[in-house]
């Protein structure tokens, strides 16, 4: 199958943006539908990339829009809110639009540790998402669906290591929750690459790949690296699960929710796979290798220009 044009749902957020870069350095064509023009400006620049602000929640506006794509790549997702309508209802609209159009391949984006039985709404609402989906290709062999289940994803523009880089610059002392908490993080170029790579791909359909790079790390050694590269040296507290939860809840209360409890909860499972990056996609770069040169002091001016865009939501 030839993949000329694709629907990028999500595409305006820190992956969508990579995956959008790797598709139109390929010559694909890409649309990425937004629920606001200005989040998806900086998408513009690229040569095959088209913007439209359509609310993709209407199942007949979605449905209009993919029926003018040969692929369609999901990655809506949240961190906190209405998990239900966005990881469940939503891939079911997309699935079920894509049946209708007459799309046969499907691109679905969860979670390392997704689960209906998992600790935490976010992984059972990932969980149920999944199985939605499945459920819908099931029933329509026609449609070809590919999950990926990324660990934590960085990258210049990640909410992860930029915050922790922000907070270790603010606080001469951290209190961090859940400092044994596990993760195997993942580059997004490497994710993006994965994604892209999987659409025209026969052996991926039907398949579901953890994306994991190549080292697992603590949460606290993760701070310890970031507060390294950025060359501060700050004292880390780790806080017990009762104090961790706590502090979730507080800050959970706070504008902008840096953590809440459900958070917590996911972080009770170790973000890890005893399976490597799947070689079929190349190989996953190590932080080591990657962060220094985005968060590094040769990087200051360019991370700072970064928080501008995040502080006026650009
Ligand atoms: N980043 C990670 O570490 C990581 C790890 C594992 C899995 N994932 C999953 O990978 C996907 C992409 O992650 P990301 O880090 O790129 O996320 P992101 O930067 O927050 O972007 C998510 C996109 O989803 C859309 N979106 C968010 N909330 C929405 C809502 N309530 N209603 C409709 N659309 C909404 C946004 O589109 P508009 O604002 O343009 O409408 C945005 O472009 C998500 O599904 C995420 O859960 C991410």
């Amino acid at each position: 199958m030839i993949v000329n044009k694709v629907l990028l749902i999500g595409g305006s957020g820190f992956i969508g943006t990579s995956v959008a870069e790797q598709l139109s350095a390929k010559g694909i064509f890409v649309t990425v539908p937004t629920r606001r023009l200005n989040r998806a400006n900086h998408l513009l620049l690229l040569p095959t990339v088209d913007v439209v602000e359509v609310d993709v929640f209407q199942a007949s506006e979605l449905e209009a829009l993919v029926g003018h794509h040969d692929a369609v790549i999901n990655l809506n997702g949240i961190l906190r809110g209405d998990f239900e309508r966005v990881h469940v209802a939503f891939p079911k609209i997309v699935a079920e639009a894509c049946v209708k159009a007459g799309v046969s391949r499907l691109i679905h984006m969860s979670a390392l540790n997704a689960d209906i039985n998992g600790p935490s709404e976010y992984l059972r609402s990932r969980g149920r998402g999944e199985a939605v989906v499945w459920t819908v290709a099931k029933a329509n062999q026609s449609l070809n669906v590919t999950m990926f289940r990324p660990s934590v994803v960085f990258g210049e523009r990640d909410k992860f290591l930029n915050l922790f880089a922000r907070l270790i610059k603010v606080f001469p002392l951290m209190l961090l929750g859940t400092p044994n908490a596990q993760f195997q993080p993942v580059w997004v170029e490497d994710v993006a690459r994965a994604i892209v790579t999987s659409i025209d791909l026969p052996e991926t359909r039907n398949q579901t790949y953890g994306l994991v790079g190549p080292k697992v790390y603590t949460l606290r050694e993760l701070l310890e690296f970031v507060a390294a590269v950025i060359g501060r040296h700050r004292l880390i507290v780790g806080l017990g699960p009762a104090l961790s939860l706590l502090q979730a809840s507080v800050f959970g209360m706070l504008p902008g929710k840096v953590i809440t409890p459900d958070n917590v909860r996911s972080m009770s499972l170790p973000s890890t796979s005893d399976q490597p990056f799947p070689a079929l996609f190349g190989r996953a770069a190590a932080l080591e290798n990657v962060v220094p040169a985005y968060l590094g002091s040769a990087a200051g001016g360019r991370a700072r220009y970064q928080q501008f865009r995040d502080a006026a939501g650009r």
